[in-house]
This record gives C-alpha cells, structure tokens and sequence, in this order.
C-alpha cells in the first residue's frame, strides 16, 4: 500500500475559513429566518465588481485569443513581460526601489506563493512565525514536515512563535536566538498593525547579522495611509539581500476570484548549500516555476497589467477607500462597545480584545447567535489570539453599515 504524507496528520482540526463556513451553516440550517439577515464580516473576501479598466483589459485579451494571428498558447511561465514589467516599474522603480522585470515572478495568488517558496528552501531551517498568524505559514511549514506535533493550543514543537501583543504594537522584535527564516506580514492579518520603519530595519539588520530569510508579506500593502510607514520591504536599505516580498492583486483590484499575485525575489539573495557554499536562490526560484507551473491566463495577466493605468489606478484607489471607510463605520461601532478595538486604520482588519474570560469561539458564538454576524476567532490565528476576534472591512457599504449598527448594540 502506497504510504501518505504523515506530517498532514499533524495539522489541527480543519484549517480556519472552512471551519467557519462548517460552523455558520450549522447555525443557518437551525435557524433560517436568521440566515437571511447574516452578515458576513468573517474571511477577508472583496465583494465590489472588479474595475471597468480590468474588465475591458480582459474582454479585448479574449478577443486577441479568437483570431488566429493573435492567438497566443503557453505563456512564459513566470509571468508575460508586460505585466513583470509593469510590476518592477510602478511599484518599485518609479519609487526608487531597485527591482528587475526578471526579479517578479507572477502567480495565482499569494497564499500559493507563501506555500510554494518552501519548495526552494532546504530542511533543518529554524523557522519563526509570528503570533497570532496567518494560518498558512505554519500550516505549510508543517505539511512539509518542518515541524513536530501540535499541543492543545495548536502551538507547533520546532516552530519559533513571535508574541503579538498590545505592547509590542502587534509587531514583534527580533528573538533573542537565532533563526533562518522569518515570516513577516504588514500590514498585518489579522491584526491590522503595521511595521514601522525603525522596525523593518532592525529585522533587515538581525538578518543580516544571521543570515536569515524575510519573508515578507505585503498582501495588504494597497491600504496603508500612514505616509510614514513603508510599503515595501525593500525600502530598508540591505533588503535586498535578505527579503523575498510577497504582493497581490486580491485586496487591491479585486481579484480574489480572478487570482492573480507575485512574488519579488532578488537576485542578491543566497543560501548555503547542504555543502556550506552560498548559493542564489533565483535560480531555483526560477526552476521551480519552469517545471511546476504554466503561468497565470494570458487574460488575467492583461487584467492585472490594466490595474497600472491612470484609470486603472483610480478604480483601485476608489476600491480602497470603500473598504477603509467600512473600516472606520465598524472601528467606530466596536469603539463604543467598551471593549479595546486595534487595527482598521492601515488595514481592512478590525482586531478587537473580547470581554476578560471569554474564548475567541464563544464570542464567536455570541456574535453570530445574537448579531447574526460572522466574525473571524483571533485563536484561529494561533494561542496569542485567544481571547481576540477579527471584523473584515470587506463588505457593500449597506452591509458595514447595518454590522456597525448591530455590534454597537451588543451587550457584552
Ligand atoms: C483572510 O480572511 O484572512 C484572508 O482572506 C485569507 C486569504 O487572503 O487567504
């Protein structure tokens, strides 16, 4: 008999967004009259029409493929230059940050990339995730059988937590030990933080000082209004060297359901043979894209590229600004309830510390009995958010007013 990949075994329960969807429907199929009213504030999924730029982009791409001369078939895996180009261009160059067009590899979304770069890097690494976290760090880490077994709270033996706390801003210092690899998320799910600068430069530094890895996701970069905070890594100097970004088009142009992400892997960056020799990484980065992936449609490449144009830009920006204003209208509802509410401002994510005593699932419970709202448990993110829970800004402007409206008349 053929023998399976024993380190699945080791996962907790189901991973966090089915769970939920398990939970909720459990309640709609008891309580129908309720289903009608739900409001989902739970996964972090966009609910506006993508951009009339996009759109267009891609009607005329379906266009060019039904004519012979135009027809293209495989694509460069890594992603068609026009759109790598655009890429490097706008979101680095133009800001002054040097990035090749070769540097971008294009994919089918971020949660894949965040999985897929371990295929690229060896065993043995020491590896710190922060805490709480978004799940698919540490549930790819342990697929790949990087870690040991899990205790009660799902804490992973091998696995270096980094508390996230009220006193740390939700953004960890480095470790007192040493480690290899470094998952960072800023803005941050499911906090809502951000790294500052002086922040991202003492990791930039401890990297460097270790040898270490970054890998640095900015998902959500499109939602930082401070003009103060970076929005990408490599504008701390060295970054170069010691950061691999992982960006998307989900929470900006929409695209949640077209997929469409990238990750930036400089060619700077090295790791040491089993041998002790540096080695780069770009190289196998590259590989791995040849031999496992055909690249992402030709149509939503021309849609992603269309997100760079002047009315591309706006769309995106006015996309934004929808869901930051939801943000205010339920950070604004929680801010009455009493309870101490983080987040929303350079985020599409409200994180707020539930009353003394109660579990991140019974809270959950409350919410959905008694608001009819689905929220996200903060210790579904891991041990350090228990205790917690998340509100997600994506939602109609109808929709985030009524939340608002009925948490802000909870009793807690
Ligand atoms: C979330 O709700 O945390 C996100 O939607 C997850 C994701 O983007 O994969």
């Amino acid at each position: 008999m053929a023998h399976l990949n024993s380190h699945y075994l080791k996962l907790k329960a189901g991973y966090l967004f089915p769970e939920i969807t398990r939970r909720v429907k459990t309640f709609t199929d008891a309580n129908p009259d309720a289903a009608a009213r739900l409001i989902r504030c739970g996964i972090g999924d966009v609910t506006e029409p993508l951009p009339v730029a996009v759109r267009e982009a891609m009607h005329k791409a379906v266009d060019e493929l039904g004519v012979r001369e135009t027809f293209r078939g495989y694509g460069p895996e890594q992603g068609q230059e026009f759109l790598r180009h655009a890429i490097a261009e706008n979101d680095y160059r133009k800001r002054g940050l040097e990035i090749a067009d070769d540097e971008i590899f294009v994919s089918d979304g971020s949660k894949c990339d965040c999985a897929n770069i371990l295929d690229i890097l060896g065993v043995g690494n020491r590896i710190a995730v922060m805490d709480p976290v978004y799940p698919v760090y540490v549930d790819t880490n342990v697929m790949a059988g990087h870690t040991g077994g899990a205790n009660e709270a799902g804490v992973y033996e091998g696995l270096v937590y980094l508390p996230c706390t009220e006193a740390n801003g939700f953004m960890p210092g480095v470790p007192d030990e040493k480690v290899d690899l470094v998952y960072l998320c800023s803005p941050n799910n499911p906090t809502g933080a951000v790294a500052t600068r002086q922040r991202l430069e003492e990791w930039v530094r401890y990297a460097a000082d270790n040898e270490a890895i970054l890998l640095y996701d900015a998902a959500y970069e499109a939602y930082i209004t401070d003009a103060d905070v970076p929005r990408s890594i490599y504008e701390i100097p060295g970054a170069r060297d010691c950061a691999i970004e992982f960006r998307s088009f989900s929470k900006n142009g929409g695209f949640t359901g077209v997929r469409c992400a990238f990750t930036v892997l400089p060619k700077a960056i090295q790791c040491r043979t089993e041998s002790g020799e540096k080695t780069a990484l770009h190289p196998l980065w590259n590989r791995r894209f040849s031999t496992k992936f055909n690249g992402v449609s030709y149509v939503t490449q021309r849609g992603a590229e269309a997100l760079y144009s002047s009315e591309g830009r706006k769309e995106v920006a006015d996309l934004v600004s929808h869901y930051m204003e939801n943000a205010r209208i339920l950070r604004e509802a929680m801010n009455g309830s009493g309870l101490t509410v983080f987040g929303g401002v350079n985020a599409p994510y409200i994180w707020v510390q539930g009353p003394k005593g109660s579990t991140s699932w019974e809270i959950f419970d409350k919410v959905l009995n008694e608001a009819h709202i689905v929220i996200t448990p903060g210790s579904g993110f891991g041990s350090a958010g228990e205790g917690y829970f998340r509100i997600s800004a994506f939602n109609s402007r109808a929709n985030a007013e009524e939340a608002g409206r009925r948490l802000a008349a909870l009793k807690w």
